[in-house]
């Protein structure tokens, strides 16, 4: 049988690279993204038919449970969800902003909470389903210049742990994964504004130093925490729930 994955933010960086690692292991996955070009793209890289481009912007209401229901529709069920869009800015603690609060908490916590209870009603039918939420080092890091982010992502955190307890009785395993950095479009424009904000001017250096912080002295890539998801979707043990799997080379410790 074919498993049937939603993947969120699908039009680029890590979500691109979970699509297609999933399509790859035969899956049919729907590619969520705001930006519709390059949810086409996602579907174009993948080339198999197994992915389904859908343009949605997940902090619209009613967005996150319209993202399970046209999912459902486009592969007659869904068995995974990777809750993996995001957005984060960096702006001064002094000076931080609504809006940003409002753009961040809508996407990054309030929609993953509620796919996951929308998923969570149809794979309960089923008895059996995967969830895996994309968190970050940043949960819990004391973070005064991007603080809209890592409070979203703690939120994620206690999301991943309440979906895992509620889910549990009914077959359906919900765990997520902190990525360490990684060269995405998001982290090359955080890391710009982090430099602005700290009125850095030397990029290289800054950046430099941002690596030089992580323990084993190296970046991750898209394509190593994809594998860990996919991993986390299709092959973990089913006894793991709640867990929260730390791919950052030492930025984040357990
Ligand atoms: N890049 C890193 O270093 C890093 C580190 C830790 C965690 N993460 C997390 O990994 C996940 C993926 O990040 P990435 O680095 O690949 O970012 P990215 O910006 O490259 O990709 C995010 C995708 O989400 C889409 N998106 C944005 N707003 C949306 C909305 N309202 N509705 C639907 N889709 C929307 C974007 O169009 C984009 O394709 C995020 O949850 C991020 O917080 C990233």
């Amino acid at each position: 049988m074919i498993a049937a994955a939603l993947v969120t933010g699908a039009g680029g960086g890590l979500g691109r690279a979970v699509t297609l690692a999933l399509a790859k292991r035969g899956c049919a996955v729907v590619a969520l993204d705001i930006n519709g070009t390059a949810a086409q793209e996602t579907a174009d890289e993948a080339g198999s038919g197994l992915v389904t481009p859908l343009t949605m912007d997940l902090t619209a209401p009613g967005a996150p449970e319209l993202a399970v229901v046209e999912a459902i529709a486009a592969s007659g069920g869904l068995d995974i969800v990777v809750n993996n869009a995001g957005f984060g800015i960096g702006e001064a603690f002094l000076e931080m902003t609504e809006a940003s609060w409002d753009r961040t908490l809508a996407l990054n916590l309030k929609a993953v909470a509620l796919i996951c209870a929308a998923a969570g009603r149809h794979m309960k039918e089923k008895g059996t389903g995967r969830i895996v939420n994309v968190t970050s080092p940043a949960s819990r890091m004391a973070l005064p210049n991007y603080l809209a982010y890592a409070a979203s992502k703690a939120g994620v955190d206690s999301v991943t742990r309440a979906a895992a307890v509620a889910l549990a009785p009914f077959g359906v395993r919900v765990n997520s994964i902190a990525p360490g950095m990684m060269d995405t479009a998001m982290q090359r424009i955080t890391e710009r504004q982090l430099a602005a904000v700290e009125g850095r001017t030397d990029t290289a250096a800054f950046l430099a130093e941002r690596t030089a912080r992580i323990p084993i002295g190296r970046r991750t890539d898209v394509d190593t925490v994809a594998n860990m998801i996919v991993w986390l979707a299709l092959d973990a043990p089913d006894d793991m729930t709640a867990e929260r799997l730390n791919v950052s080379g030492g930025l984040d410790r357990d």
